[in-house]
């Protein structure tokens, strides 16, 4: 029998990633909690939500591919089931990318990128400068041509973040509005947590899912901690007026001297550009130089941009991890399971992680498709030692995916 606070799963960090999977496993029957003092904040609300598995294909990130192919064929049934749980509709778009090219550079890198899409079996298409145009007419003159992803769609991350709270919420999922201090850890094995506020949580298994924070948490045995580390991105949100021609149809991006920058056009008029990818630590302020190198990378795509609000500016952590892929399972530590390390694929990850991690929760095997994501893979490498200080909720940053 538990005490009035235990419960069978706890989920330290209630970002999309904690979210989703406590409420896959209470679906399945679980009993479960989650501590975070602002459930559905973190990475989610700066993030601009491309599910971009093709576009943001990498080389040597092959085994990475497949999990963010399988996450995105989940993502249409993924947000209709939120919407039949919550009635709350996410903002999935299945609108495509177009990734373009502004010199010759670019176009190398992009005419590389399509080499090794064709070479995975993906499905991309080269386009001319001025086929890209007839596309997206506000595209910059100078445009020398482009790679068309039709099966690389977006979602808004705000809503699918609001909607998981409010799913977990009607699956019986009990908030603890608390930062984790410390992992209890009784005879070997994960047991709970004792939170910023003293109260004690107990539970049979503990989730970390604390984003870039999750490497923080007192209490972890060295080994046991995960290798993420915060990788600042700053992002800006724009307006495109109502009653202005459609501006783009479809999210737009290219390398610009060599940093990526993305337009991510919204139903609802938002338009989301992003982003930097900066290794300062725990910093998470918008800078000048920040701001000016999305808008002046932005401007150089789509020259129009400059008329529009801006309405927002934000910086946010992506949790890295040494190989840019997450780390889904069993830690060292019995009864302690890690879904952290997302790095750029976050939002994109989200159905996948949940399902993944629901299965371990009530069978204790990792599925397949995620073994080779497993921490073991790091348990031989150096890992950091734990924070000695907690993370108070005043300085927990937000991440960015
Ligand atoms: N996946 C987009 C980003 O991390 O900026």
């Amino acid at each position: 029998m538990h005490p009035r606070t235990g419960s069978d799963v706890l989920v330290i960090g209630g970002g999309i990633i904690g979210l989703v999977t406590a409420w896959r496993a209470a679906q399945r029957g679980l009993r479960v909690a989650v501590a975070d003092p602002e459930p559905g904040g973190g990475a989610a609300r700066v993030a601009a939500g491309m599910l971009a598995a093709v576009t943001e294909l990498h080389y040597g990130e092959q085994t990475l591919l497949g999990l963010n192919l399988s996450s995105a064929r989940r993502y249409p049934d993924f947000a209709a089931g939120l919407r039949e749980a919550t009635g709350l509709d996410v903002g999935y778009r299945a609108c495509g990318t177009l990734a373009v090219a502004l010199d010759a550079d670019d176009r190398a890198h992009l005419r590389e990128l399509h080499a090794l899409q064709q070479r995975s079996g993906l499905d991309s298409q080269w386009l001319t400068g001025r086929e890209c145009r007839r596309l997206e007419p506000m595209l910059a003159p100078g445009v020398r041509g482009g790679l068309r992803v039709d099966g690389d769609h977006q979602v808004d991350p705000r809503r699918l973040a609001a909607a998981l709270v409010t799913a977990c919420e009607r699956a019986g999922v009990v908030f603890r509005r608390a930062w984790a201090d410390r992992l209890s850890v009784v005879r070997d094995r994960a047991a709970g947590a004792v939170l910023a506020d003293g109260t004690a949580l107990h539970a049979d298994q503990v989730v970390l899912a604390a984003g870039s924070l999750s490497g923080r948490l007192g209490g972890v045995p060295d080994g046991a901690l995960p290798p993420v580390r915060p990788v600042k991105g700053q992002v800006l949100r724009l307006t495109v007026p109502r009653l202005r021609a459609p501006f783009l149809s479809r999210t737009v991006r290219a390398v610009v001297r060599g940093s990526h920058v993305y337009l991510v056009p919204r139903e609802n008029g938002e338009l989301v550009v992003g982003a930097t990818s900066e290794e300062l630590g725990w910093d998470t302020t918008v800078t000048a130089g920040g701001v000016y190198e999305l808008l002046r990378d932005a401007h150089e795509l789509v020259p129009g941009i400059t008329e529009l609000p801006l309405t927002e500016t934000r910086a946010g952590l992506r949790p890295g991890s040494p190989d840019n892929a997450p780390l889904l399972g069993p830690s060292a530590l019995p009864g302690l399971h890690l879904a952290t390390g997302h790095y750029r694929n976050g939002v994109l990850l989200t159905p996948v992680t949940g399902d993944v991690m629901a299965e371990l929760l009530v069978t204790g095997e990792l599925p397949e498709e995620a073994r080779a994501f497993s921490p073991a893979r790091f348990t031989s490498a150096a890992v950091p030692s734990p924070a000695s200080s907690p993370v108070s909720p005043a300085s927990s940053p937000a991440g960015v995916s």
